[in-house]
């Protein structure tokens, strides 16, 4: 059965691109706008990375971290709020902070080129597609884990205010680090990220958003301006609300 069959009909926006190229807070924007589910699946990989970091399991040779998967993944919560601030729970506890730490983001973009994991996780990442809709982010959410998605975005933006909105998303999640760190930090993270083949990149039928100088308005109104085309939204909305 092909992936659009298995969608029965429900839109499904992918959201793909490197760190600090606004896809946390604009998938959050539009889920919020139009009522649909967001799929956050970066975190997926870094829980999974905070789980192997305090030795719950090892991976070695894709040994089967089935049970993490199944059972703890599918309960994280994450909410992002207006100033683009993440709030990631595992039941009551609060894993905002470590998650979104240098430390697990590292250990997270070594896992992710494990392909045994990536493959396990398909089923939890499709399975969160439900009515009225779907906005997933991530990196390979458009070539591998939705390839029939509505409609594909690949955002893009400088290597400098990429590095300038990591650091200030560490810091509002209360790291304290030093801007010199971040960028080269962000410098191998990319250079791993990228030599692993899952990314979206120029892909045909994929619309690349350069958002360095955009705001997050802007890019909600081109995307917008996308799924109204495609008559998967019957109005423009103003994005004023978020802006
Ligand atoms: O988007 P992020 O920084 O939260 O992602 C953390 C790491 O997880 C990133 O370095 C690459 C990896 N990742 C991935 O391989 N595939 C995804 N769909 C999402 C993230």
């Amino acid at each position: 059965m092909s992936q659009q069959q298995e969608n029965k009909g429900v839109p499904i926006l992918t959201i793909d691109g490197l760190s600090g190229t606004g896809k946390t807070s604009i998938t959050s924007q539009i889920a919020s706008d139009l009522g649909w589910r967001a799929l956050y699946s970066g975190l997926f990989y870094r829980y999974l990375a905070h789980c192997q970091l305090k030795q719950r399991y090892s991976v070695h040779n894709g040994v089967e971290i089935s049970h993490v998967i199944q059972l703890e993944l599918t309960n994280l919560t994450c909410r992002v709020n207006p100033a683009g601030e993440v709030t990631v729970l595992a039941g009551n506890q609060n894993l905002s902070h470590i998650l979104s730490s240098e430390t697990v983001g590292r250990a997270a973009s070594i896992l992710a080129g494990n392909q045994a994991i990536r493959e396990q996780l398909l089923n939890v990442q499709r399975g969160a597609l439900i009515s009225p809709g779907l906005v997933a982010e991530g990196r390979d959410m458009g070539r591998v884990v939705f390839p029939d998605a509505t409609l594909k975005i690949f955002l893009s933006a400088d290597e400098e205010v990429r590095v300038q909105r990591r650091y200030n998303q560490l810091n509002r999640c209360g790291n304290d680090v030093k801007i010199a760190d971040v960028a080269m930090m962000q410098a191998s993270r990319d250079e791993r990220d990228l030599q692993q083949a899952y990314q979206t990149l120029d892909e045909d039928g994929v619309l690349t958003i350069d958002t360095s100088r955009m705001s997050i308005a802007s890019v909600k109104q081109t995307i917008y301006q996308a799924l109204h085309q495609l008559k998967v939204i019957d109005n423009l909305l103003t994005t004023d609300a978020h802006a």
